[in-house]
């Protein structure tokens, strides 16, 4: 296998047709045939020898991301996965342009990266929706940020209310809503700010399992319909499989691409397919080595295979 930075493909023996051509989905595979916006060559994301130091309060130095180097395509879909603690939100974080690199540069679209941009959007675990405003509301509120005006807010909290199905649930409050609904009023609000990328820290961790299988099923759909570039965070390398079109694992401490994955399998699949475990399986042997690594550090003993 070849390390980083080049990116090698272990599951070609499932290649679909289907990719790089004009459909998501190989036809009659699934429910749905989608238009694919083919992926382009050009990247949409660039980081260029990232590096993070992060100072303690006691004048220590703790180094989270060493040399990263990784470019994310228009509309492909990255996964990233490592142990906890190896920088992935930091790297996000630095992609929003909510942090700036100790050294090395973020690029979108060729240009640096040195703050917040409408171009680029966070959803977090937590979601960050406002209690005191209903669902619509919530999805108004970043295009009320962007001076979107008022008719053409209403058209697209619609648009995407329907996107998400949760068009019956527009006057709903948040308590109202189950986990699982929540997590799409915080999709359908980050995608009504028509980001071109969509950074996703662990967003489905705490949702139950059946609530998840539904929001993989919904963002592999609305990821096809809006061609969107998506870098996404997960513990879960089944989930980072059944999504991506690429995973990359992360070192422990500092955080360092140690290898990156070609997911290849056609499309839509499920985190139940004997093709996405055995595609899992063989990621996760290499992640535990950094997780193994992760636990020596933190509990100083030994942790056997
Ligand atoms: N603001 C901060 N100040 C100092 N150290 C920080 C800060 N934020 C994160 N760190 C440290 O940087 C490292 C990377 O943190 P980060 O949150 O990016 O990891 P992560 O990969 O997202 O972990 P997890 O999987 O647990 O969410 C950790 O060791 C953390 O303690
Ligand atoms: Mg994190």
């Amino acid at each position: 296998m070849t390390l980083n930075p080049a990116t090698q493909s272990v599951f070609s023996d499932h290649r679909s047709p289907a990719r790089g051509g004009t459909t998501r989905w190989k036809s009659g595979a699934g429910p749905a045939v989608l238009p694919l916006p083919a992926a382009s060559s050009t990247p949409k994301v660039s980081l260029k020898d990232i590096s993070l130091t992060y100072k303690g309060n006691n004048g220590s130095r703790l180094l989270a991301l060493d040399s990263i180097n990784l470019q994310v395509k228009t509309g492909e879909f990255l996964c990233i996965v490592g142990p906890s603690g190896c920088g992935k939100s930091t790297l996000l974080h630095l992609i929003a342009g909510l942090q700036q690199p100790s050294h090395g540069h973020v690029l979108v679209d060729d240009k640096l990266v040195d703050g917040p941009g409408t171009d680029r959007i966070l959803i977090f675990q937590e979601l960050g929706l406002f209690p005191w405003l209903t669902v619509a509301q919530n999805v108004e509120f970043g295009m009320k940020m962007n001076h979107v005006p008022k008719p053409e807010r209403q058209e697209k909290i619609r648009y995407y209310l329907r996107l998400v199905h949760l068009s019956q649930f527009q006057n709903n409050y948040i308590h109202q809503l189950s986990g699982g609904m929540r997590q799409r009023v915080a999709l359908a609000r980050a995608l009504a700010t028509e980001p071109d990328v969509l950074l996703m820290d662990e967003p489905f961790a705490a949702l139950d399992a059946q609530t998840r299988d539904l929001l993989h099923d919904e963002l592999e759909r609305i990821w096809a319909e809006t061609g969107r570039t998506i870098i996404f965070v997960t513990h879960n390398v089944r989930e980072a499989v059944r999504l991506g079109d690429r995973v990359a694992v992360f070192t422990f401490r500092p955080g360092r691409v140690k290898r990156e994955y070609d997911i290849d399998l056609p499309r839509p699949r499920h985190l139940e397919d004997v093709t996405v475990a055995k595609s899992a399986r063989e990621i996760l042997d290499d992640l535990r080595e950094e997780i193994n690594r992760s636990l020596e550090a933190e509990y100083g003993f030994e942790v056997r295979p």
